[in-house]
């Protein structure tokens, strides 16, 4: 069964991905991110797509969510996994650390977060109790307990619009909500694979403690020192969920 990335910043291409295909998709939302790129990693199909396109130009709050997951569903895929970059807000949640998280809580705004927005007749209520996919998160988690890789099992995603980095203020009132992760992409992707019947897990890498959380000021360079540690982890855990996948 054929697994579909959709990766982030820091993980706009897969490193020993055989590339066989690019398939340039429309849908009814207009275009997707990017090409999907059909291959094999480590001897097993993949579907790959960088969420933010190619070159990465297109920011959260303008990515099209509904045509790059209305594309994999047409490629067939049945599950998905989200790599995204995040702050840490909670002391678990250190940059360089994978967090596979729980829950979600949405802040973002003015985005499509819906297949069913025009048609009564059709809308269809998820159950979203439970965001993630249980059987995608123990794949992951067992991948890296196999593979050694530190990793965070559990915990809240708060998504935030962006572009902008979030307030102390802002960051102190998701801990109060319960969030323990901040990050821009997480939804509506993960409500729109469920309204595809698609399973979908979030594997987050922490690439900065989120605003207030450290001294002084969140830094680019800080990020992506940060996320390259957290994306060589994420390629070995991502090799090892493949090697498990039948
Ligand atoms: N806030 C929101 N999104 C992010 C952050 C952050 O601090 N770091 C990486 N993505």
């Amino acid at each position: 069964m054929t697994i579909a990335i959709i990766g982030g910043t820091g993980l706009s291409q897969i490193n020993g991905l055989q590339i066989s295909e690019k398939k340039q998709l429309s849908t009814p939302f207009g275009p997707p991110s990017a090409d999907y790129l059909l291959g094999q990693l480590n001897g097993k199909d993949i579907i790959f797509l960088t969420r933010h396109g190619n070159p990465h130009i297109i920011p959260p709050h303008k990515i099209n969510y509904c045509a790059n997951i209305w594309g994999l569903k047409q490629l067939g895929v049945k599950n998905i996994i989200g790599v995204a970059a995040v702050g840490g807000i909670t002391t678990a949640m250190h940059p360089g650390r994978i967090v596979i998280p729980e829950q979600i809580i949405d802040y973002s705004y003015g985005r499509q977060h819906s297949f069913f927005e025009d048609n009564l007749d059709q809308v269809v209520h998820i159950d979203f109790t439970n965001p993630y996919s249980e059987d995608l998160r123990n794949l992951l988690i067992n991948a890296a307990q196999l593979a050694n890789i530190d990793i965070y099992s559990g915990g809240v995603y708060g998504c935030t619009q962006g572009p902008r980095l979030e307030t102390a203020a802002e960051i102190l009132r998701m801990e109060q909500d319960g969030c323990d992760l901040v990050g821009m992409t997480g939804m509506p992707e993960a409500a729109l694979a469920k309204e595809l019947d698609i399973g979908y897990v979030a594997c987050a890498v922490v690439a900065n403690w989120a605003a207030g959380k450290s001294a002084g000021e969140i830094t680019m360079s800080e990020i992506e020192q940060n996320l390259k540690a957290g994306m060589t982890d994420t390629a070995l855990l991502l090799e090892k969920v493949l090697n498990n996948w039948i």
